[in-house]
Order: C-alpha cells, then structure tokens, then sequence
C-alpha cells in the first residue's frame, strides 16, 4: 500500500499538470478572442460551451466522476468568460433608458453571458432607505428621490467591470452622466412607446406614470427627455421586438466597434 506521502505526492504532479494544462488553455481562448474581434465574429455563444461540455464528458473514462467533471468544465468556463470580459469591457457597462426599456432585464442577462456583476441603482436606493421608490415619490417628494439617487450614483460610479442598470430618471441630472462616464461606457437603451406601455402598465412602482398610464405620456415624457439620452449615450440599441440575446449580442457588437 502507498504511503500519504506518496499519494499526496501523486496530487502535486497531477496539479502541476492541470495547472500547466489550465495555462495553455486561456492563451488558447485569449487568441480565439483576438480573432473573434479582428473578424467581427460575435463573442457570445453559447452553443460553443454546450458543445465544450458535451467534448469534455465524452471523454470522462470512470463515469463515476461525470458530475464532478461537468462542474470542472463549468468552473473552467466561468473562469474563462470572466477573463474574456475582464479584457473586453475593463469599465462599466451602463445601461440607461425610459422606463421598460428593459434595463433590469437586459443588465441581468449580459451578467450571465459575461460573468460580470450587474448592479441596480433604484434595487440599491430602495435596500439602503428600507422603502419603495413609490413610497419615496409619495412621502419625500421627486427631488428627494433625484437626491437618492445622485448619491447613489456617486457610490457605484467608482467600481469597474460592473454592469450597472440605472433608474429611467438618472439623465436629469447632468453630474449623473458625467459620474457615470469616468469609468464607463452608456448605453441606451430605447422602445417604442406602444411596447413600453405594454410592459410597464401593471407596475405599481414608477412614480412617474402614476396616474398618467398611457401610450400618448409615455411617449410626451419619453421626448422631453430624448436629448439628455441621447446626448449622453455612446451606443444606442432598440430593444422592440428583439429578444434578449439579440439585445446582448448587439450591446457587445457596438461596445466593442465603439472603441476605448
Ligand atoms: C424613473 C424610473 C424608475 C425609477 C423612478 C424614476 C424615471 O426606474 O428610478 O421611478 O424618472 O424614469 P426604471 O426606469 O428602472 O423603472
């Protein structure tokens, strides 16, 4: 029988090797990113890391260890992803725009495909007062929530590689923008009116349309505040009628094309 010593011993060479293997393996995936960008090709796919999985478990000899080998292959992805991203987007990924422009929604879903953290700023100003937004509106007044928020915004500007999802409002402010663009790039975020309606009807929580839920406010208030979004975005990308892939691989298109 081996001796821990050896055993142990065993261990330290087959890390070496994994190790050794693991390093070859991001110079690999650094060169695929460097040819994806050169040719235009788009860098999300996850098809590409089903068909990993998939390679990797057939090649698992004691089928005994199929879960843990799917969870390594996992781990190695995330990693890598988060290397990926690191390199691509090293600022902030702001997401701006009218209310239901998908914001939370579309924040969440780059989260996952980039592996970057996404922040909220009104999830982050509701946690630090202990109270709704609408609550805010109703009792403090607007300016007192535009105050919040300014703090707030002063607060998450500082980070990198965040995405951070900001409340529809967050343009009004002209120190806003000018936080936000430190360390990131924005995107806007747009829809048509009618699709906004049908997304944000029911939501008892946007002070703004309280009282005032139709196509034609929507889109009175979306004009009034067309030249701060747009003056203040880098990319704009229209979220109607696309799905979220879409939206993200677009973002991720026009980020990269946008330069830094
Ligand atoms: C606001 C939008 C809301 C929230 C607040 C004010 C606005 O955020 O910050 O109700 O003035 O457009 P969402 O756009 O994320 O709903």
């Amino acid at each position: 029988m081996k001796t821990i010593q050896e055993i142990r011993k065993e261990i330290d060479h087959c890390d070496e090797i994994l190790i050794q293997a693991f390093e070859k393996r991001m110079e690999l995936v650094l060169q695929v990113l460097e040819y994806k960008t050169k040719e235009g090709m788009p860098i999300l796919d996850s098809s590409r890391e089903e068909e990993i999985i998939a390679h990797g478990l057939r090649s698992v000899k004691n089928r005994d260890f199929s879960k843990e080998i799917e969870d390594f292959i996992k781990s190695i992805l995330n990693i890598s992803r988060k290397m990926q991203s690191i390199r691509l987007f090293p600022y902030n990924i702001i997401l701006i725009g009218f209310m239901g422009t998908g914001k939370s929604a579309i924040g969440d879903r780059l989260s996952q495909l980039l592996r970057m953290e996404c922040i909220d700023t009104d999830v982050l100003i509701e946690r630090q007062m202990k109270t709704s937004i609408a609550k805010m509106f109703e009792e403090h007044g607007e300016k007192y929530f535009r105050e919040a928020e300014k703090d707030m915004v002063k607060r998450v500007s500082y980070r990198k590689n965040t995405i951070i999802s900001c409340g529809g409002g967050v343009v009004l402010h002209p120190d806003n923008v000018k936080q936000l663009k430190d360390n990131g790039k924005i995107v806007l975020l747009s829809a048509h009116p009618e699709i906004i309606y049908e997304r944000v009807k029911e939501d008892q929580n946007l002070p703004v349309l309280k009282g005032n839920m139709s196509i034609e406010f929507i889109q009175k208030k979306m004009e009034e505040r067309k030249d701060k979004y747009e003056s203040a975005a880098d990319i704009i990308v229209d979220t109607s009628n696309k799905d979220k892939e879409e939206i993200c691989q677009e973002i991720v298109y026009k980020l990269l094309k946008n330069g830094k």
